[in-house]
C-alpha cells in the first residue's frame, strides 16, 4: 500500500514546505484537495496553485476534485499538471465521457464515491478506471473521524476488482492514522490518503517514513 499525504492538512501559508515533508517523507504522491464551496462546505485550491505547486515538485499530483459540474473545471486542472484526477460520482451525469477525457489527456482517472454511495454504481464502468477513491468521511473537512463501515465497502470492492481480474487500485480517503492503518492495508486498499495524521503530527516527516513501512508490510 501507498502512502498519499494530503496537503489540505499541511499548514496553508507556506505548501512548499508541505511538499518537501513529502518527499523527505519518501512517498511517489501528493493529494491535492479541490473543493468549490457548492459540492461541499469548503473551498480551496484553483488551477493556479496545482500548477505552482507541479512546478515546485516532480512527485505526481492526485487531485480530487470535490466540485459541482467538474467537467467545466477539467481541461483548467489538466493544464495545471494534476496526474491523477478524482471526480465525484455524485457530481457528474455523463461519467463515462469524462472519465474518457481525462484517459485521452494520459493521465490516470478515478471516480470519487461518498461514504453512502454504493460501490455497485461501478460495477460497469470499473475497467475503464485507473482508480477508485472511496471516502471514509463525509467530504469537505480535514481531521475527521474514520467511517467504519467503509471497511467493509472497500473489502467487497478488492475482492470484486480481484474476482474480475481488473486492473483498478483503491483508494481511501478521510480519518486514516498510523492506529487504523493496519485495518485499511488488510482491506486491501492500495493507496491510503492521509491528512492530518501526518500533517498534525509533532514530526510529519518521521511519520511519514513510519506510515511507509506500516503500509508496505504484507496483508
Ligand atoms: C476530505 C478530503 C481528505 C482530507 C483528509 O474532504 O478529501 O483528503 O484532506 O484529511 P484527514 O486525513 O485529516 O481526514
Ligand atoms: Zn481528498
Amino acid at each position: 500500500m501507498k502512502i498519499a499525504p494530503s496537503i489540505f492538512a499541511s499548514d496553508l501559508a507556506d505548501l512548499g514546505s508541505g511538499l518537501a515533508v513529502c518527499e523527505q517523507g519518501g512517498v511517489e504522491v501528493v493529494h491535492v484537495d479541490v473543493m468549490d464551496g457548492h459540492f461541499v462546505p469548503n473551498l480551496t485550491f484553483g488551477p493556479p496553485v496545482i500548477s505552482a505547486l507541479a512546478k515546485r515538485t516532480r512527485l505526481a499530483l492526485d487531485v480530487h476534485l470535490m466540485v459541482a459540474h467538474p467537467d467545466r473545471l477539467l481541461d483548467l486542472y489538466l493544464e495545471a499538471g494534476a496526474r491523477w484526477i478524482s471526480v465525484h460520482w455524485e457530481a457528474l451525469t455523463h461519467v463515462d465521457r469524462t472519465i474518457e477525457r481525462i484517459r485521452e489527456a494520459g493521465r490516470r482517472a478515478g471516480i470519487a464515491l461518498n461514504p453512502a454511495t454504493p460501490a455497485a454504481v461501478l460495477d460497469d464502468i470499473l475497467p475503464a478506471l485507473d482508480f477508485v477513491l472511496l471516502m471514509s468521511v463525509n467530504p469537505g473537512f480535514s481531521g475527521q473521524r474514520f467511517i467504519p463501515y467503509v471497511l467493509d465497502k472497500a473489502h467487497r470492492l478488492r475482492a470484486t476488482i480481484d474476482e474480475r481480474g481488473l486492473d483498478v487500485e483503491l483508494e481511501i480517503d478521510g480519518g486514516v492514522a498510523e492506529d487504523n492503518l493496519h485495518e485499511v492495508r488488510e482491506a486491501g486498499v492500495d493507496v491510503s490518503v492521509i491528512g492530518s495524521g501526518i500533517f498534525g503530527t509533532d514530526d510529519p516527516v518521521a511519520t511519514t517514513r513510519r506510515l511507509r513501512e506500516r503500509a508496505a508490510e504484507p496483508r
